[in-house]
């Protein structure tokens, strides 16, 4: 049996599609209940369905042998597990983004508030810009507009939500996509279980 960490939420969707074309049955993890365990027989599969932020943890510690996680996770946490294959799903980005009005005052640290305070950190390292992080876990967009920081570092996909609040990107960090990785002894003992399922992903996904 091969473990695999799925994530819940806005990702699901695309990753199941993803698993499906690629022959993989992922029904009964589609069907809306509160199961967070489903076995596909006859593939060798268990799924584990997760918060997207606690797939790469579930891999790292061998919880489960392969899983699902977006880019800016592993960023974020840098966990010590192999990143196999970009599924290029969910393709998002990570930005800086603030009011339309905003202009930013050099002669005292930017406030930012995120849930990527490390990506945030080694952004602005790196530009050689004080910073003063407000650690949020949603809703970031609200931050600025309620004066409790001058821009935000979070995702951005469609751009609704910016739009929706009044706000815009004022700055790219890194393109974000969906990422396949594996637990580092798992990928040496699974070996061919998972490149079986590295190689139905590529050719059922057309990557390269
Ligand atoms: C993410 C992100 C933005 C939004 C961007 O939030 O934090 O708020 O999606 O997507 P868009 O550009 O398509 O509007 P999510 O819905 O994951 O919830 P959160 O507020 O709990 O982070």
């Amino acid at each position: 049996m091969l473990n695999v960490a799925l994530p819940k939420g806005r990702l699901a969707d695309k990753v199941c599609r993803a698993l499906t074309e690629t022959g993989y049955n992922v029904a009964p993890v589609e069907k809306d209940d509160r199961r967070l365990v489903f076995t596909d027989g006859d593939n060798g599969i268990k799924y584990f369905l997760v918060k997207p932020s606690d797939v790469a943890v579930y891999v790292e510690r061998g919880a489960a042998d392969v899983g699902v996680a977006g880019k800016d996770i592993l960023l974020e946490y840098e966990p010590d597990v192999y990143e196999l294959l970009d599924l290029k799903i969910g393709k998002c980005r990570l930005a800086v983004a603030a009011k339309a009005d905003f202009f930013d005052e050099l002669d005292r640290p930017l406030v930012v508030a995120t849930k990527f305070v490390n990506v945030t950190k080694d952004y602005y390292a790196k530009k050689n810009r004080p910073i003063e992080i407000v650690k949020l876990n949603g809703s970031i967009e609200l931050a600025p507009l309620l004066g409790m920081s001058d821009v935000i570092v979070d995702i951005v996909e469609t751009g609704t939500t910016l739009r929706e609040n009044g706000m815009k990107v004022y700055e790219d960090i890194v393109p974000v996509s969906a990422r396949l990785i594996a637990n580092k002894s798992s990928y040496k003992f699974k070996k061919s279980a998972v490149d079986e399922l590295v190689g139905r992903l590529r050719s059922g996904l057309g990557i390269q």
